[in-house]
């Protein structure tokens, strides 16, 4: 077991939220990298050093669409990244606030059959079965 500061077998996570309001799913349209500029995602991003994977969900939700959310369940499997980082996605309730493109081009959302014609980021397109049974779960 590795135990030095800085230093953990655990990979790093990226956190990736999947909000539904109104039995929609928010999706974000990425501008950045190259390759991935234009394509949808789950909002979300790297969680620090020091932080729960929940509240640093809740703060890149912040910076990124400027509301307040709960961060729930897992939900899908893990997606591993390049560079020891492993991708998750969480199910997270919307508290107060109109998600914005602070960060990204534009946001929208999306009802099951809308998702299912987005062009997705292809790390998300793994996590299509379990977007839409919990969409046409509400
Ligand atoms: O958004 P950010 O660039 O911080 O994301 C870190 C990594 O996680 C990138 O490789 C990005 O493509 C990936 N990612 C993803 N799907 C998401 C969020 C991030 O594949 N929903």
């Amino acid at each position: 077991m590795q135990t030095g500061a800085g230093n953990s077998a655990e990979p790093r996570e990226v956190a990736a939220a999947a909000i539904v309001d109104a039995g929609r799913l928010l999706l974000a349209q990425r501008v950045s990298p190259p390759h991935l500029a234009g394509l949808w995602e789950l909002p979300g991003g790297k969680i620090e050093a020091g932080e729960t994977p929940a509240d640093g969900l809740a703060r890149e939700l912040r910076e990124e669409l400027g509301v307040e959310t709960v961060v729930g369940a897992r939900i899908g499997s893990d997606v591993p990244l390049a560079g020891a980082m492993v991708l998750r996605a969480y199910v997270v309730e919307l508290k107060s606030g109109t998600p914005e493109a602070l960060e990204h081009a534009a946001v929208r959302w999306v009802d099951a059959e809308q998702l299912a014609g987005a062009d997705l980021v292809p790390n998300d397109e793994v996590w299509l079965p379990e977007l839409t049974a919990l969409l046409e779960s509400f």
